[in-house]
């Protein structure tokens, strides 16, 4: 009897070791590979977070109608997602240089209002502005140079 309370007492301590001395071990080894993956996420997050140099313009000019993520405002200001006044360069250049007014259809919703010019802002401005534009809210067309912008200001 006491022979086989004290094996009964072994394997349990060899159980409750094996079990602890496991379970340090996992942890510590899933840790490491967390950290790593969440460091490699954050390389390639900081590596894509460049900010573009169009950003900026927007959140001062434009954002607060057409909204942070170009969406706009339902049958108030049209979203800059992509339709065919973001994919006509020489129109966008034109419009945003000279603003907009008049009834409009955006992806399938009229718009009847008024954009102010923004002939205030530089070539480089708005050719950063629209390029930012051209590669965001879905839309994936080539950027806008100062080149492009002048040529409309100068028309
Ligand atoms: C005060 C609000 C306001 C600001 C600021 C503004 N817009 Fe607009 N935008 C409008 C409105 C309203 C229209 C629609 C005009 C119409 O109904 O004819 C419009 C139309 C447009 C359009 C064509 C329609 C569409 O949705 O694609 C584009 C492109 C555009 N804006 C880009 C810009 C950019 C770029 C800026 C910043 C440089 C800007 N807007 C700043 C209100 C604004």
């Amino acid at each position: 009897m006491s022979k086989l309370f004290f094996l009964l007492v072994i394997a349990t301590a060899i159980l409750i070791a094996g079990c602890s001395s496991g379970s340090q071990e996992k942890p510590k080894a899933l840790e490491t590979s967390a950290l790593a993956e969440k460091q490699g996420a954050e390389i390639e997050a900081s590596a894509k977070s460049l900010p573009h140099p169009g950003e900026k313009v927007y959140k001062q000019y434009c954002q607060v109608c057409h909204q942070a993520n170009g969406a706009g405002v339902s049958g108030v200001f049209p979203p800059l997602t992509p339709n065919k006044y973001i994919a006509d360069k020489t129109q966008l250049i034109e419009l945003v240089l000279h603003g907009m007014t008049g009834e409009i259809e955006v992806n399938g919703e009229k718009y009847n209002s008024l954009m102010a010019p923004h002939n205030h802002l530089t070539d480089l401005e708005l050719a950063n502005v629209i390029s930012y534009v051209r590669s965001n809210f879905g839309n994936k067309l080539d950027p806008v140079t100062v080149e492009e912008v002048a040529a409309v200001r100068n028309r």
